[in-house]
Parts: C-alpha cells; sequence; structure tokens
C-alpha cells in the first residue's frame, strides 16, 4: 500500500516552495516625502520659529488653527479651520475618488499598505520626532503608541483583511434549504474621522487604513491640537496613493474647530469619533440628522487590578507604563489602581520608588522618561482633580521630578503623582483623568474588586493581574467594559484581529479588528438559489393569486411541518400539505366555483 507516497512528495515539495517563496522580499517601492519642513534642524526660517504664547482661555482666532511645540511652546505655523462650504468640497472630491477606488483589487490595496509599511519602518525617528514635537511625548512613547499599533494594524490586514471582507457564507434554515444564504461588504462611500491628538501619526492612520482597505475614502478632521503633525503625515498617504496608481483625492485631512466637525458628519456616509463624551453626544445628534452610523470612542477610567498572588516587581512595571505612557494621555490608560490589602504596601512603596526616579522634561532635549501635556491648561485641570481628592482626605506619596523646563512651558508638564487613602467619593476616581496620575486603593476580596472596578460611567478596559489565571480571567469577566488584558497592560490594541471600544459613557461601535474593518462596510445580506437553475422558486399553488379556499389550511400544515417540535406531527403535516397541494383543481375552475 504504497498509494500515498506520491501524495506526501507533493505535499513537501509544495511546502518546500511555499518556504522558499518566503525567502523572496515583496517588490515593494519606496515613497519620497518631503520632509526638509519638519525637522528641527531643517529649512526652518528665523521668522517663524518664534515662541508662542497662546492667549489663555479662547483661542485668539477661529479661522486658522495655530500650532505650537508644546514642550517648549515653539511656534509651528498654522492651518486654515475650514469652512462647511469648503469641508462640503473635499467630501465630494473624496467621493469621486472612491467611485473609481471601490474597483481596486484586493492586491492593489495590500501594495499601498505594503509601501506605508516600508516607509514606516525606514522612518521611524521622523515619524516619532513628528509625533513628539506635535504633543510633547518621548520618542520611546511614541514608538509604542504610534509605530508599533500602526505596523501590527497593517500587517494584520495584509494577512486577514480580504479573507474578512469576503462574502461570508451562512446557514438558510429548512425553508430555505434550496437557497444559499451570504453576506457581503461593500464600501459605505466615504468614511469621516474626528480624531483626538494624543497619538497624531496612529489615530490618523487607523481610519485611514481600515476605510481604504474596505474600498471605502476617507476623510480625516485631525485635532486643532495636533494639526501640524497630521498634515505632515498626509504627505506619507498622498506619496503612497499615487505609487499604487489610486485616486489622489481618495483620502483628505482637514483642519479646524466645531464648525468643521460638524459639517464632516453632516456630509459622510459615516463618522468615526474618537474624543470626549460630551462631544461625543453632539456628534451624534448632528448625525442623527442625516441618519448616517457612528462610532463613538469617547475614553474611559480603566481600572487596574493587581491580586495578592502576583509576581510584585514585573506588575509594578506594567502599572507604570499604563499609567504613564504618553504622559498618561491614553483612552485606555490605567487611571485607577485597585490593589490586594496583602500586598498594598509593598505595592504602594514599589511605585513610589520608581515614580521618584522618573524625569520628566521636554522629550527632544535630553534623555526623559517623560514628556509634556499636549493641551494648554492640562495640568491645571489634572492639579484640580488631585486638589479634590487631598480635600477629601486622600494623601500624595510620591512626584516625580523635572528636568530643566525652560520658562515658556513650564505650564505644559506635570509630574508622575501617586496618591493613596483615596475613594470613589473624589472626582479623581470618577472623571477621566488624562495624565500620569496613580491614585491607589486597597481591596480585600475578589468581589470587592469587581464591585469597585465596575463602579464607573465609563467602560473602556481593564487590567487584572493574579498568579492565577483563572482568577485574573474571571474578574476581568464580571467587568462591564470593551477591552480585558489579563496580566498586561493594552495588550488587546497589540491583537489587531480584536475590536476596539467601550461601553457605557466610554460609547459605543468599534473600530480596530474584524468588527471595525466590517464597520466601513455596507452589510448585505443576498440569498441566491443554490442548484440553480433547476430548482427555483414556485409559489405553491394554494396560494397563487387568486388564492384557493383552502389556502390557509396550507399555511397551518405548512408551518408544523416545518417548525413543529414531533418529529411524527411534522411528517403527518408534511403529507397534509402534499395531498393539499396534488388535490388542487385548476385554477379555471377555481375561479368558477367562486362565481
Ligand atoms: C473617603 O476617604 C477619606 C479619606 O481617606 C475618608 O475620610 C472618607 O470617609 C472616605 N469616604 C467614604 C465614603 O468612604
Ligand atoms: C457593573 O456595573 C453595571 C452598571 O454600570 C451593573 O449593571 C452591573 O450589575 C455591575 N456588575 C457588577 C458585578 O458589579
Amino acid at each position: 500500500m504504497a498509494f500515498w507516497w506520491p501524495l506526501l512528495v507533493l505535499g513537501a515539495a509544495y511546502a518546500i516552495c511555499r518556504f522558499l517563496l518566503m525567502l523572496i522580499p515583496p517588490n515593494v517601492p519606496s515613497i519620497d516625502v518631503d520632509a526638509s519642513d519638519v525637522l528641527e534642524d531643517g529649512s526652518q526660517t528665523k521668522e517663524n520659529s518664534y515662541i508662542y504664547i497662546p492667549r489663555r482661555g479662547k483661542m485668539a482666532q477661529t479661522d486658522k488653527v495655530q500650532c505650537y511645540e508644546p514642550a517648549t511652546m515653539k511656534y509651528l505655523g498654522f492651518f486654515p479651520a475650514l469652512t462647511p462650504d469648503e469641508v462640503r468640497e473635499h467630501v465630494a472630491q473624496a467621493r469621486e475618488a472612491q467611485k473609481i477606488w471601490a474597483s481596486s483589487t484586493f492586491r492593489q490595496r495590500r501594495q499601498f499598505l505594503r509601501i506605508l509599511l516600508k516607509y514606516i519602518i525606514e522612518h521611524q525617528e521622523l515619524i516619532c520626532e513628528v509625533s513628539s514635537r506635535d504633543t510633547g511625548k518621548t520618542m520611546v512613547d511614541a514608538s509604542l503608541g504610534e509605530i508599533m499599533t500602526t505596523c501590527e494594524k497593517i500587517t494584520w490586514l495584509l494577512a486577514e483583511g480580504e479573507k474578512w471582507l469576503k462574502p461570508e457564507y451562512r446557514s438558510s434554515g429548512w425553508s430555505m434549504l434550496h437557497k444559499r444564504a451570504k453576506v457581503e461588504f461593500h464600501p459605505l462611500g466615504v468614511i469621516g474621522a474626528i480624531v483626538s491628538w494624543n497619538y497624531p501619526f496612529h489615530n490618523v492612520f487607523n481610519p485611514m487604513l481600515a476605510a481604504i482597505f474596505s474600498g471605502n475614502a476617507a476623510v480625516i478632521k485631525v485635532s486643532e491640537h495636533a494639526s501640524w503633525s497630521g498634515c505632515f503625515y498626509f504627505r506619507i498617504i498622498q506619496a503612497a496613493l499615487a505609487a499604487v496608481g489610486a485616486p489622489e483625492n481618495l483620502v483628505h485631512i482637514i483642519t479646524g474647530f466645531a464648525e468643521t466637525g460638524q459639517a464632516l458628519v453632516s456630509s459622510v456616509d459615516k463618522i468615526i469619533f474618537v474624543g470626549s463624551p460630551g462631544v461625543g453626544r453632539m456628534i451624534m445628534q448632528k448625525a442623527s440628522e442625516t441618519l448616517i452610523p457612528v462610532t463613538l470612542e469617547l475614553g474611559g477610567k480603566d481600572a487596574f487590578v493587581v491580586c495578592e498572588d502576583v509576581d510584585l516587581p514585573s506588575v509594578v512595571q506594567v502599572a507604570m507604563r499604563g499609567a504613564l505612557q504618553s504622559s498618561g494621555q491614553n483612552c485606555a490608560g490605567a487611571e485607577r489602581f485597585y490593589v490586594h490589602k496583602d500586598i498594598y504596601t509593598s505595592f504602594v512603596a514599589q511605585i513610589v520608588k520608581l515614580v521618584k526616579s522618573i524625569s520628566v522634561g521636554p522629550p527632544l532635549a535630553g534623555r526623559y522618561d517623560m514628556g509634556a501635556l499636549c493641551m494648554q491648561e492640562h495640568s491645571e485641570k489634572l492639579q484640580n482633580l488631585v486638589n479634590d481628592a487631598l480635600d477629601k482626605g486622600a494623601e500624595i506619596v510620591g512626584r516625580g521630578g523635572f528636568g530643566h523646563l525652560g520658562g515658556d512651558a513650564v505650564d505644559q508638564f506635570f509630574p508622575p503623582t501617586v496618591l493613596v487613602n483615596v475613594n470613589h467619593t473624589m472626582k479623581l476616581m470618577q472623571e477621566e483623568a488624562f495624565g500620569p496620575i496613580i491614585p491607589i486603593m486597597k481591596f480585600s476580596s475578589d468581589e470587592e474588586a469587581i464591585k469597585l472596578a465596575n463602579d464607573s460611567n465609563y467602560g473602556l478596559g481593564c487590567a487584572v493581574f493574579s498568579g492565577n489565571q483563572k482568577r485574573a480571567i474571571a474578574i476581568a469577566s464580571q467587568l462591564q467594559c470593551g477591552v480585558a488584558a489579563i496580566n498586561d497592560f493594552a495588550s488587546t490594541y497589540m491583537c489587531q484581529s480584536l475590536p476596539f471600544g467601550g461601553v457605557k459613557h466610554s460609547g459605543f461601535g468599534r473600530f480596530a479588528g474584524v468588527e471595525g474593518l466590517r464597520a466601513c462596510c455596507l452589510i448585505k445580506a443576498v440569498v441566491e438559489d443554490r442548484w440553480w437553475p433547476f430548482i427555483k422558486t414556485v409559489i405553491p399553488k394554494p396560494i397563487q393569486y387568486p388564492v384557493s379556499e383552502n389556502a390557509f389550511g396550507f399555511q397551518e400544515s405548512l408551518v408544523e411541518a416545518l417548525y413543529g417540535l414531533n418529529v411524527w406531527d411534522r411528517l403527518r403535516s408534511l403529507i397534509h400539505v402534499v395531498k393539499i397541494v396534488s388535490e388542487q383543481t385548476p385554477k379555471s375552475e377555481n375561479l368558477k366555483k367562486r362565481q
């Protein structure tokens, strides 16, 4: 019995060929993107590098978006605040481009992604430096939050994107046994996104990649707090579109304030919003006028739960990253720490020791662990949260130190701050802080930890740590939130096959993952004949017009034959159905009888 030998040889040959093919590097063209004006020592003239000191409170002008480096307050330039008419013009251009792109092949779309990936990997430093200048975050924070997340998303789309956008076959049930049921995923048209400033690179690429890969156009309004970098990143996208021969108007980056955003909501086919619950409500209200779908990611107040059976030093490092990544300006940053009473004292001691070693300063001027806050007056808001907690009995047990800040930007920095004796009466434990604050509370039982962690208006993410993985999973499964990391922080976002989004005031709808990709689509249910043209739909005689006298009797039997719980009743009804159909008098006689 050796007939399977050839098969084995063929199989092995196939595997070897696949492996050898993998070794051949794909042919991906490089793109040129002019970056001379965004580099610190580039072509920037003396005139436009003066120190920009905006008026506190209101923006001085509303027809221009003024950009400055938060860590130094150095002026970066301005961009126009687009009028509603201008926004509609951008969307109209995107709509025309999408009609062409809708018929692009997945092969072409993948090439677009590969070109971007190649550029990103070869220009990590440039991309991170631009992000760092515009937001104040460190190069390491930018690498983790901008580069890795985006590369992960591109890699996932390359590997699986097509699979999840192909028609998906579903069961068709008894009555439709002769049919084939499927779901098709068509582009929606123009996807609009209004994105936050905390990750100016990833927040632009994230909706753009999903929209373009699923055959849509994208118009993205970048935040007024991070427009400078967004406009540079746009050049990368344009160059990659040109390199694959895609229509040049397929992606637009627009700048402006609320009016610009509103006009975008009312002219696109779907809106993705990343921001606060307050603005989220306005977006939804505006979207109700045109009845377009919305995805709202409105931030969180994520709990970080630590049981007593953990390897403390490693969890403490994760906790620090969870709280201080991007100066704490993360949608899913760790904002509430619940630690088991048995290890509470040593957890606090280890956190305090590390926090005291943290050095805060302008990230491009030295080796700093943490950079600036992006938004003006944010440090004031953070201090108010801390003060409210102190007034109610909380205590600061550790703060990080400042490096050389320079006089103009001191207000843009906030030291990492550890608080104990906190509870849920304090605003610090209720409102999203979006800053490097670590409030730590004690718990005695898993039930108590669940109750505390779940006690929030927000429900974006959580992180639960225990030496016993089952116990951590059990705790996380009780929490009302959209993403849960077991013995890790933000690991769900690094698995780009997974959806991202929350419940409660954290919003609804999902971006990222299969769900986020399909959310860019018109989801169409299609039923076709399974054995066409041999078996076609024929309306049974008794219910053909004009209906026969026993039409309802026929229906009754048919229903029981299809759905009856008892197999014998079903068989009996089936026989009855067949009988009625075969006894059916020809139509002409039927008519005569009625008359
Ligand atoms: C909250 O904490 C403060 C300080 O530890 C304490 O004085 C206060 O009684 C606590 N409130 C509640 C409701 O537990
Ligand atoms: C979690 O909170 C929600 C409301 O936010 C509540 O309905 C649910 O019962 C809570 N679950 C637990 C286990 O406390």
